[in-house]
Order: C-alpha cells, then structure tokens, then sequence
C-alpha cells in the first residue's frame, strides 16, 4: 500500500501545469468546467435542468474490503453534494489483480452498493481493469436546478463559514499504516468518512474538504470569489487522535505537498502549535463540505468569516 485515499491524488502544482492553458469546446450550457477546480463538472440540460458529474477513486485506505468499498461510494458522491447537487446515478471503476482473491473484490463491491443505497443512487454498471493494485471508486451523476449550484466562486462577505466534518483521516490514516493509531481512533475515523454528505440548503458557496486539505480547499473557494476566509484555527473540529498523530509527525506525501503548495496563500495572526498548523493542511478522504452561508444552520461548526479581500485569501485567527 503507497499513498492511500486522497493523499494518493497528483501535487495540485502538477494538475496546474498540465491543465494551464487546456483546450476545450466553448459550450453554451457548461456552467461549471474544470477550470475553475470545482467539485463537479455541471451542464445546463434545461432553464430547470442541469447535470452534476464527477469521478473519484482511489487504493485502499482501510484494511477491510467492505469498509473501503463504502467509503469509496460516500467520497465519490461528496462531489455532488458539494455542488448542491442530488446524486442519481453511478459507474463504479475498479482495478483489481487477476489473480486476486475473489471473496475480497465482491465486499469492496458490496460496501459500494450499500452506500449507494443509502444515498438512493443507482449503479448503473462499471468498467474494470486487471492491475496488481487495487483500485475502487465511482463515477457519479446527479441533477440540480441550474440556478442553486453552488460553485467555489458563491461566497461572499458577511458569510459565515461552516466545516460539516472533523479534520484528521490523513494523519490517522498514517498513523494506522505506521502501527500507531489506536483501534478507538481509526473506528472513529472511519465512522467519520463513512458519512454521507448532503447538499447544503441556503449557501452561497460550498466545496467538500478532500485531498487539498481544509486550507487548499478554502483557498480554491477564496480565489475564485475573491474575498478572504478567515479561520479560527480553535474552532475547527479535529477528529479524537489527529492530535496525537500530528504530534508524532504521522504526515503523508499528501499533507507535505498542500503546504508546500497552499502555505503562500496564508497569513497566521498568530503562531499556532505546529501539530494544529499541519493539520489544517492534512488530506482528508471523504471529508466534510466547507460552507460559506448567510445563516448558519442550527447546529453547525461554524469555524469562521469570509471577509472582502485582504492581505491573504486565508487568515488564519
Ligand atoms: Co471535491
Ligand atoms: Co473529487
Ligand atoms: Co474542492
């Protein structure tokens, strides 16, 4: 096992590169393309109509096949949601060895099929590839009315920011395949990324919180509406553990190329303890939506303000 979940996804620096200056057909009815990196891609069917379209999968990040399965599907239609979208309909994608062992691939598949029911997605079909690592996830398609997508570009001054899960899959995820993570905090890392999302009512801009880590998410969201997300880094919720695993330096590939990235966009009103700063660069898989909303929902996590620009796109209080 290398890099698994999200952590596994390309430096965001190469995507930049190899995406810069992309051809593309100017289409009337794509109202969001792969420019701006959202969530999904979302093509105008009707003035009522639009469809929500997106692909993720990803190695294993959990040794049970079922488990993994699940997590792939609930990861997979986070996308959807996080367009504001309703998911409908799926294809999974699956690599698997041809001389693996067959019991294994049909849990991944059940664990895939039992979240896309809980979703009430439909799978479809899928498409397979004979390779010695494995490899599950879906493509998913769902619907929207053109004008409530919520896009990284909605959120605007005055809004509040909402975080709908708790920071630290990826450090706990390394600290499992470390021999470190408590059996207590891989459950509950689990529990966490076996979470559906759901589209948020009312927000003017949402993305889920994936393999870039809470700032490289919030930073897409803070460029492309060109205002500020200031962060009370004492408000964002951490998973029970991500601490401690922070702690012990348990960081992915994936946590090191986020900051390296995403760190000349923050500006610190004040030092944090390195353990909290790392983390709010650690990639999450199946993480939770980051919401910039005029009202926060009852209940919610609010862990900040979107302010009109300043000095950073990202304050971090
Ligand atoms: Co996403
Ligand atoms: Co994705
Ligand atoms: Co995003």
């Amino acid at each position: 096992m290398k890099a698994g979940g999200c952590a596994a996804k390309l430096s965001p620096r190469i995507l930049d590169q190899a995406l810069a200056g992309f051809p593309r057909l100017n289409h009337p009815d794509v109202l969001v393309g792969f420019d701006t990196r959202d969530d999904a891609g979302v093509f105008r069917l009707s003035a009522e109509l639009a469809l929500v379209q997106t692909v993720d999968f990803f190695t294993p990040i959990v040794d049970d096949p079922y488990t993994f399965g699940a997590i792939a599907a609930a990861n997979a239609l986070s996308d959807v949601y996080a367009m504001g979208g309703k998911p409908l309909s799926s294809l999974s994608v699956l690599c698997f060895p041809s001389s693996g062992d067959i019991s294994i691939l049909r849990e991944i598949l059940r664990g895939g099929a039992d979240k896309m029911i809980e979703a009430g997605c439909v799978v479809l079909g899928g498409h397979s590839v004979a390779d010695d690592e494995i490899k599950f996830g879906f493509a998913v398609t769902g619907t929207v009315h053109p004008d409530q997508v919520l896009t990284n570009a909605g959120a605007r001054a005055g809004d509040f920011l909402v975080l709908t899960k708790s920071i630290g899959t990826g450090v706990i995820g390394s600290a499992l395949k470390r021999g470190i993570a408590s059996e207590e905090h891989v459950a509950g890392s689990i529990q966490s990324m076996l979470t559906l999302n759901r589209p948020a009512d009312g927000a003017h801009g949402c993305t889920d919180v994936t393999g870039f880590g809470l700032i490289g998410h919030a930073r897409e969201m803070a460029l492309a509406s060109d205002v500020t997300l200031e962060i009370d880094a004492s408000k964002v919720p951490l998973l029970p553990g991500a601490i401690d695993y922070s702690k012990a330096g348990a960081y992915s590939g994936g946590l090191k190329n986020n900051r390296e990235f995403a760190s000349s966009c923050v500006h610190f009103n004040r030092t944090l303890p390195e353990e909290i700063e790392a983390l709010l660069y650690d990639p999450q898989t199946s993480g939770g939506l980051l919401i910039s909303a005029p009202q926060p929902p009852a209940g919610s996590v609010v862990i900040g303000r979107v302010t009109e620009r300043q000095m950073k796109p990202i304050h971090i209080l």
